[in-house]
């Protein structure tokens, strides 16, 4: 289920000095996937059965331990995934406060009472853990994701078993043992591995939460589909950042160049195509100083915005995306090749001129490259916007409330952003998109709960 045939180790290689091993691990077979799966099927019993306030405790102490070893971890993010430093600092952090949130949702109410037929008789839902979740997660948000994923599912009585990608591998792995002190023996396994590993995980879960591609993300879901399991599938992006002639140029400019190029451009949340509504010379000019002023290179430096992409095929698919762009008719504004240094550089691209039907305009890069797109009015603009298979955010800049009103109601994303950029997510709010981006129910917030419980009614009547 990934681009990579898996072998029977895993390797993970630093991208700014590829001859840093940062892991070399066996990659879980199906057995030992099984096997793990039958020993978090004996620790699901206890764990599912312990008071949620001690549950509760368990996240608090896991968060607690975080952030006592998040030095290491941030050292570890950068080595392993080449996220700059300053992000990776914010990353740990926002993992620690996700395991504090879901270590207080565990106390929250665990169901409704409802209106009975008759005053005799009490109706009520109660909720309960659906077993072992299966975590399979990417390598981009190494801490953020599994963490989402995992203190949700802990906090309301799972086990888990987390699958992470290889390029993330040394990361999990500590970071599951930094959390696992807290929590029971077996309660979260890390399986590391590619493929055959991820497909195991599926075969031998009780539900299942993936963040990834889309091909992937459908295949995980399928096998879910065919085991008869809950699942959800967060995957790519094509966001777009609309720009009316009333916002603020350089301010908009600032914010969009931080959106579609920091942490190259990895993340499904990153802007890739910018839409300019009329005039697009002034805003393109802002864009363009503003990209030029972002610090390149090692991403272990306090003021790296760039750093390099995660392997040497990421890196090819930018220049081949900037390329093409060019043989297209498109015109580089900026960046368009690989650095010349050793680690997968590639320096921040902007493109504009391009025919609509450009595959840049429609298809993932997943890298450091934004179009930049002009358009006659707001309705062109959102028409635009929406004319992609994905749907996951998009954000206008405006100070008219009627245009940003208009704008939330009419873009087919699931998140929808004004004056804001179109990265970055609240872990207490629903996360997810719509079309080729999501598929099932959404993440993190208070809907966490309604996909790591399943719901019972009782009815109870008083007997005769
Ligand atoms: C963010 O923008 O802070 O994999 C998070 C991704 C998204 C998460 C984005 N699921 O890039």
């Amino acid at each position: 289920m990934s681009r990579h045939e898996q072998t029977d180790v895993v390797t993970s290689l630093s991208p700014q000095n590829p001859s840093d091993v940062v892991a070399r691990v066996p990659a879980a077979s199906s057995e030992a996937v099984q096997q793990a799966a039958a020993v978090a099927r004996q620790a699901f019993p206890e764990w599912s059965k312990t008071p949620a306030l001690q549950r509760a405790n368990s996240l608090e102490t896991a968060a607690d331990s975080v952030r006592r070893s998040s030095a290491e971890l941030i050292d570890l993010m950068v080595r392993e995934v080449g996220k700059p430093v300053l992000e990776s600092e914010a990353e740990v952090a926002r993992g620690i406060a996700i395991l504090r949130y879901f270590a207080q949702q565990a106390l929250d109410p665990s169901g409704d009472v409802l209106p009975a037929a008759s005053p005799e008789t009490l109706l009520y839902t109660r909720r309960s853990p659906r077993g072992i979740a299966g975590l399979i997660t990417p390598w981009n948000f190494p801490v953020a994701i599994p963490l989402w994923k995992a203190a949700p599912a802990l906090a309301f009585g799972n086990v888990v078993l987390l699958k992470p990608a290889p390029e993330a591998t040394a990361i999990a792995l500590r970071l599951a043992e930094i959390i696992g002190e807290a929590l029971p023996p077996r309660a979260l396994t890390v399986l590391p591995g590619g493929a055959i590993s991820g497909r195991a995980v599926v075969e031998a879960v009780d539900l299942v939460s993936f963040t990834g591609s889309v091909p992937v993300g459908r295949a995980v879901s399928a096998l879910a589909v065919d085991r008869g399991i809950p699942f959800q599938a967060e995957m790519g992006g094509l966001n777009a950042s609309i720009v009316l002639p009333d916002a603020d140029v350089e301010q908009s400019a600032a914010i969009i160049a931080s959106a579609a190029m920091g942490y190259a451009g990895q993340k499904c949340t990153a802007t890739s195509r910018t839409i300019v509504v009329g005039d697009a010379t002034r805003f393109t000019d802002a864009l363009v100083g503003a990209v030029e002023h972002m610090t390149i290179g090692d991403p272990a430096k306090d003021d790296t915005i760039v750093g390099p992409v995660i392997t040497e095929d990421a890196r090819d698919r930018v220049t081949g995306a900037a390329s093409e762009a060019r043989s297209l008719g498109g015109r580089i504004l900026r960046g368009g090749k690989a650095l010349d240094q050793s680690g997968w550089f590639v320096a921040p691209t902007l493109v504009d001129g391009l025919p609509p039907e450009a595959r840049l305009l429609h298809e993932e890069v997943f890298g450091p490259i934004c179009a930049v797109i002009s358009a006659e009015s707001i309705e062109e603009a959102v028409e635009v916007a929406n004319g992609v298979p994905y749907g996951l955010v998009t954000s206008i800049f405006t100070l008219d409330l009627n245009h940003a009103l208009r704008f939330a109601n009419e873009v087919d994303t699931g998140l929808i952003r004004v004056n804001a950029p179109t990265s970055g997510v609240d872990f207490y709010a629903p996360f997810g998109g719509e079309k080729a981006s999501s598929m099932g129910p959404r993440e993190q917030g208070k809907a966490a709960r309604d996909f790591y419980t399943s719901l019972h009614t009782v009815t109870i009547a008083a007997g005769a």
